[in-house]
């Protein structure tokens, strides 16, 4: 990767990656809300001018259209619901994301269908004296080849045990801070790693943490991502169901055997459909993850996944473009890196079509650094069924207050606003440092 200008030494003004095949990537980057915001103040102007010189060089140079122009940040509906709440008309805005950052009308449309379903939780939801409790379970049964989030594989139960003794006081205390500054829960959200590595002990453990403070059957969403269906078994199930989990997340990520393998995934396409069906049986909304760009995978695998997914009619379908990590064993062990702009916008094509065709409708969306296409990910809903978290955490629209190991906590000081608060990613200093993060969280409420 290289930076092809800098201003100052903080902000990059282009970058480039260059793939396996010789191709070259770029990002003419921003930080998106900058135009929006400031269109009046000279130096950002001309930063404009700059980036847009750049990337006209290079769409030429290279023959490609990125769907998002020079836009790189992670939260494009952002820059949306910024310049209203800063008065702009609607044909302002729209003038500025087809002119300004040359993004594609097809996308433009995109956007303000999110944003759509978006408005009605932003009025009613925002409320700086709500808050949003995350708790990460940074532990799995094996590494998918794409990942590089913080994950413990096959880790033995005493050291689990450890690891829940710390989480447990730093929910207790976080909570008990949140009560003095008298904020309100608004969603709960388990996530992960892959949470449902834990037995029915750890996850009763966990959910009292909560529920010594809180009714759990007044909490409007309780989520807590089973991702793997290997993971899943009757008891388990009943018993998240018994601690009021209301949505939980069971991924396939693709619908054909061929690729799970190759992914490094453990289980079946018939494990995932058997679990599903056990789930809903016992009562859950369902969220199912998949990504598209995986190693191998064609148009026609595409197609597979998303109509064998929307048979199942999950509440929720979260459509993630394969986004290149750094860490992950992808990287590390093949170098794989590949542009595919044209197969990763026929691949978003297919599953947009099927989806908004069985009753589905983007809910939400961002993008990620280095990711497939240069797309994006994008969060589809049946009438109604949004998860209302995924909203929050992406539109920075409330606090957030995360517990467990290299989890991200974000305070709200206002209604623009907000301080993180980042958790430490090894079990060593995530159990012996954890007063360190308390007294932060203390320090910012
Ligand atoms: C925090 S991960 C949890 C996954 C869960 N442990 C599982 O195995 O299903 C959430 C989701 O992010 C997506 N994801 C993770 N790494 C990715 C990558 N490199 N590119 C695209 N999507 C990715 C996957 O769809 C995954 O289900």
């Amino acid at each position: 990767m290289a930076s092809i200008l800098k201003e100052n030494d903080d902000i990059i003004l282009a970058e480039a990656y260059l793939y396996k095949d010789g191709a070259l990537l770029y990002h003419a980057a921003f930080n998106s809300e900058e135009i929006l915001l400031e269109s009046n103040n000279e130096k950002k102007l001309k930063k404009t001018l700059v980036v847009k010189a750049i990337h006209n060089v290079l769409k030429k140079h290279y023959n490609v259209e990125p769907d998002y122009g020079i836009l790189t940040g992670v939260r494009v509906i952002k820059i949306l619901i910024t310049a209203k709440n800063n008065s702009k008309s609607d044909d302002e805005i729209n003038r500025i994301l087809k002119d300004t950052y040359e993004i594609k009308n097809d996308k433009i449309k995109l956007l303000w269908e999110i944003l759509k379903i978006e408005s009605k939780y932003i009025s009613a939801e925002q409320n700086t004296k709500n808050y949003n409790l995350y708790v990460s379970i940074p532990f799995c049964p094996s590494k998918c080849s794409y990942c590089s989030f913080t994950s413990f594989v096959n880790t033995k139960e005493d050291k689990i045990n450890v690891y829940l003794k710390s989480l447990i006081y730093e929910i207790e205390k976080t909570i008990e801070l949140a009560l003095k500054k008298d904020m309100n829960l608004n969603t709960v959200y388990i996530g992960g790693g892959t949470p449902s590595v834990l037995n029915e002990a750890q996850i009763d453990l966990i959910f009292s943490s909560i529920s010594k403070y809180y009714d759990l059957t007044k909490i409007k969403e309780v989520t807590f991502e089973a991702g793997r269906p290997d993971t899943l078994s009757r008891e388990k199930l009943e018993c998240l169901k018994r601690n009021n989990v209301s949505r939980i997340s069971i991924n396939p990520q693709t619908m054909n055997e061929k690729t799970l393998n190759l992914i490094g995934r453990s289980h079946t396409i018939d494990d995932v459909i058997q679990k599903y069906k056990l789930s809903k049986e016992i009562g859950f909304a369902i969220n199912m993850d998949v990504i598209l760009g995986l190693t191998g995978e064609d148009e026609s695998d595409v197609r597979n996944t998303i109509t064998e997914i929307v048979k199942l009619k999950p509440e929720n379908i979260t459509v993630h473009s394969l986004s290149y990590k750094k860490k992950s064993e992808l990287m590390r062990e093949t170098q794989e890196m590949s542009k595919d702009y044209d197969l990763m916008a026929k691949m978003h094509e297919i599953v947009n079509e099927k989806c908004q065709s069985s009753g589905y409708a983007p809910y939400y969306m961002y993008r990620q650094k280095n990711i497939k296409g240069n797309s994006e990910n994008i969060g589809f809903t049946l009438p109604d069924r949004e998860c209302i978290y995924n909203m929050i955490i992406i539109e920075e629209l409330e606090t957030i207050l995360a517990c467990g190991l290299g989890a991200s906590s974000k305070i709200l000081q206002d209604k623009v606003r907000h301080e993180p608060v980042r958790n430490f990613k090894s079990l060593e200093e995530y159990n012996s440092r954890i007063h360190e993060i308390i007294n932060k969280k203390i320090e910012l409420l």
